[in-house]
């Protein structure tokens, strides 16, 4: 029975499908949409704990808040992990209340026609709005526990408008979280924040359920690789700046001790497994001395290749670079970033510390 109504899920997607998802990096903003402003009705992201608010979210969530004391020992770097984790969470809030509203109501490109396949899609969305509502209310309740700010919410756009594009970018930025998240942990191993690695993990295995379910209504293997891709705070927080934030609209994510890149656009589309050329862009007044461009993924040592072919102009400054897809073994998720040295680079974080431009964020199966 229930494996019916998944497959009539799948056959419901499928039949709404009408363009390959495109990666997160080429997806334009889309002019004259209105900004998702906070709060939601229930008045997140200012929900005391305990409250009759928050029960209705642990209903909804299908589970609760931790209910175990909060360390108060907290490190400064793990506090500035936890700053992080409450921005991207806020925003994951934004993005799915819109996405569950828009398929509630049947807004343009969001219907599913097939009832039963919308009703497992609902039931899906319905949840995951409600645990991200409790990912950004655990993530900043630890905040206040430790004396520091919690972080506010920002005003968002989200440059998709169908369901399709909505779910692929969802797992884009899903996989981008779950390498985040990976970088944090092992931090919160060098500062020995101990206590919150189990947590950190609790939440890295739910957004893996969920990336597993936005693969599979993609038609894609539900589980991409053997090892996810390694991530670090600065990408997630350059990608999430540079795609969804309203820019000024922030009340304090200047507390967040992060940088945030120059963007760095894929300008291949459709990319497939196999050894090829890429072409990328960064803005107009860019100068490409003694740049390379670095590619992470999975648990490997990240691939560094010159830029070739470059070429400036008003619109911006283009170049071409290597991208041995089909050699290195780079599916999934690879973050691509212009950095000012060559390395090599043992590390993500390594890598992070010298980017200028990224991430590039390219999805291969
Ligand atoms: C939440 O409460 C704080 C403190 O009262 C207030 O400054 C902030 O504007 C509120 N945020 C929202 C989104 O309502
Ligand atoms: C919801 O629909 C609006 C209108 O098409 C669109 O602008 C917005 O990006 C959609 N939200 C999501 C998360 O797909
Ligand atoms: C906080 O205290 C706990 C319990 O004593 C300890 O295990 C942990 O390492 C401490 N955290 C830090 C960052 O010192
Ligand atoms: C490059 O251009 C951007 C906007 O087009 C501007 O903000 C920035 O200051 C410029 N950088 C240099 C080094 O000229």
């Amino acid at each position: 029975m229930h494996g019916a109504i998944a497959a009539t899920a799948l056959l419901g997607f499928s039949a709404l499908v009408s363009a390959v998802p495109t990666p997160w990096g080429s997806n334009p903003p889309i002019q004259g949409q209105q900004a998702f402003k906070f709060p939601l009705s229930n008045g997140f992201p200012n929900i005391s704990v305990p409250s009759g608010a928050l029960t209705q979210i642990e209903r909804q969530a299908h589970g609760s808040i931790p209910n175990s004391a909060l360390p108060t020992n907290v490190s400064a770097s793990a506090l500035n992990s936890f700053r992080l984790i409450a921005f991207n969470e806020i925003f994951e809030v934004a993005y799915f209340t819109s996405l569950l509203n828009n398929v509630t109501s049947r807004v343009d490109g969001y219907e599913i026609g097939h009832a039963a396949a919308r009703q497992v899609v609902l039931n899906a969305l319905t949840a995951v709005q409600a645990q991200e509502e409790l990912h950004a209310l655990s993530a900043n309740a630890l905040l206040a526990a430790n004396d520091v700010a919690p972080i506010q919410p920002c005003e968002y756009v989200f440059p998709v408008d169908c369901f399709e594009e909505a779910i692929a970018l969802a797992s884009t930025f899903t996989d981008v979280v779950l390498g985040t998240l990976a970088d944090a942990q092992f931090n919160l191993g060098i500062t020995r924040d101990t206590e919150l690695i189990s947590l950190i993990g609790s939440v890295i295995g739910q957004e893996g359920e969920q990336n597993g379910y936005y693969r599979a209504l993609q038609n894609k293997i539900p589980s991409a690789l053997p090892f996810l891709t390694t991530a670090a705070g600065p990408f997630a927080f350059s990608a999430l700046n540079q795609l969804f934030v309203v820019p000024g609209s922030c009340p304090n994510v200047n507390t967040i001790g992060l940088p945030i890149f120059g963007a760095l656009t894929v300008v291949t589309q459709d990319i497939q497994l196999k050894d090829q050329t890429l072409t990328f862009s960064i803005p107009a007044n860019a100068s490409t001395d003694g740049l390379s461009l670095v590619y992470i993924n999975q648990q490997n040592v990240p691939v560094v290749e010159p830029l070739q072919n470059v070429n400036a102009d008003s619109a911006g400054v283009t170049f071409q670079a290597s991208f041995p897809a089909y050699t290195d073994f780079l599916e999934g998720l690879t973050i691509a970033a212009v950095t000012k040295s060559a390395g090599p680079f043992a590390s993500a974080d390594a890598v992070a510390a010298a980017t200028l431009f990224g991430p590039g964020l390219i999805e291969i199966n």
